[in-house]
């Protein structure tokens, strides 16, 4: 690729890699490990929503991974996570590891994977193992990762919903994740929108692999999913979008100096979006580009018709003066 494309928000635009196949890594991020870019996320099925048994949304493949130099080209390393035809396994598919996420910890040397794991057959239940965070690690950032199981932060009350990993300046580590909470009369036997629904921040122990009794409800962040986490100028951000599962639907952003403090509502970032609907995207997540100033957002424009030609929407933020932040829509863009 010669630059990110993206079309107009209508459109779907495929992205393919070196091989010259369609890059299928849903709502994944990117991490950079000496002198390279890993792009990763969880592999589609090239199928409709409503095909059954569940559409194209789950995986049968498992989490997969892309590397570059330059952010354009793309070659595929392989399946990192992978699918078990095992149906006593943990990892039987077809299921989802949604919103896989990678961070590196100094001091044990591993890789660490975190995500929102749903089991086979990867519906969006509230059963054990169907709304959870799951957990797998490696010793190279490219290997194959060790699945180590699945787990609710804060306690078993809470359903795990989207959710993504932050890795702070000073190496400790927070999950943020949609908490929700079943309504007390409805019981468990409901949808995703009654009960309690909000973000929280729960900070990881010192080896990234368990939750700890630190914790901070995003107060200003109810009904909100799908958060992806900036750093700039002494204010942490998090872009977010609202609860309409696949349909599109307007950001909204916030911000803090301390992840446990108390989160500003900041309002869309996104400037020109006269759908409302994050240019017809919902947000994954942010990097920054080594050696540089830019921070980029990978957005995805999910396509329910076949989830294998689902887009990449990945946009520069503006950090503005004041603090806030703002998002323009590019049809095309590269680095010059
Ligand atoms: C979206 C959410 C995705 C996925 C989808 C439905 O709202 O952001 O991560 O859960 O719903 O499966």
């Amino acid at each position: 690729m010669k630059a990110f494309c993206h079309g107009e928000i209508n459109e779907f635009i495929e992205w393919y890699d070196t091989d010259g196949n369609i890059i299928n890594a849903s709502d994944g991020g990117v991490i950079y490990v000496d002198g390279k870019y890993h792009w990763y996320g969880m592999a589609f099925r090239p199928l409709p929503m409503n095909s059954g048994p569940n559409g194209g949304q789950m995986t049968d493949t498992g989490v997969v991974m892309y590397e570059s130099t330059d952010l354009l080209n793309w070659k595929y390393e392989g399946v990192i996570l992978e699918i078990s035809n095992d149906p006593t396994s943990e990892l039987y598919g077809p299921m989802r590891f949604e919103r896989p996420k990678i961070i590196y910890n100094d001091k044990t040397k591993q890789f660490v994977l975190w995500c929102h794991y749903v089991k086979y057959p990867g519906d969006h239940g509230n059963g054990q193992g169907d709304s959870d965070m799951g957990l797998a690690v490696c010793d190279s950032v490219n290997g194959k990762y060790r699945w180590l199981g699945y787990s609710k932060p804060i306690d078993n009350n809470g359903w795990v919903r989207d959710m993504t990993v932050y890795k702070d300046m000073d190496g400790e580590a927070y999950l943020i994740y949609d908490r929700h909470i079943a309504d007390p009369l409805l019981g468990d036997k409901t949808g995703g929108l009654q009960g309690d629904r909000c973000l929280y921040v729960v900070k990881l122990s010192d080896d990234y692999l368990s939750f700890t009794s630190t914790y901070k409800r995003i107060e200003s962040a109810a009904w909100r999913e799908a958060p992806a986490v900036a750093y700039k100028n002494g204010y942490y951000y998090i872009v977010t979008s609202g609860l309409t599962g696949w349909e599109t639907n307007q950001a909204k952003a916030f911000r803090t100096r301390s992840l446990l403090d108390t989160w500003e509502d900041i309002g869309d970032p996104c400037v020109d979006d006269f759908t409302h609907t994050t240019f017809n995207t919902q947000s994954t997540n942010i990097f920054l580009v080594e050696g540089t100033n830019t921070q980029i957002i990978m957005l995805e424009r999910h396509n329910t018709s076949n989830f294998l030609k689902s887009s990449y929407v990945w946009l520069p933020i503006n950090f503005n003066e004041g603090g806030t932040i703002s998002l323009h829509y590019k049809k095309e863009w590269n680095f010059e």
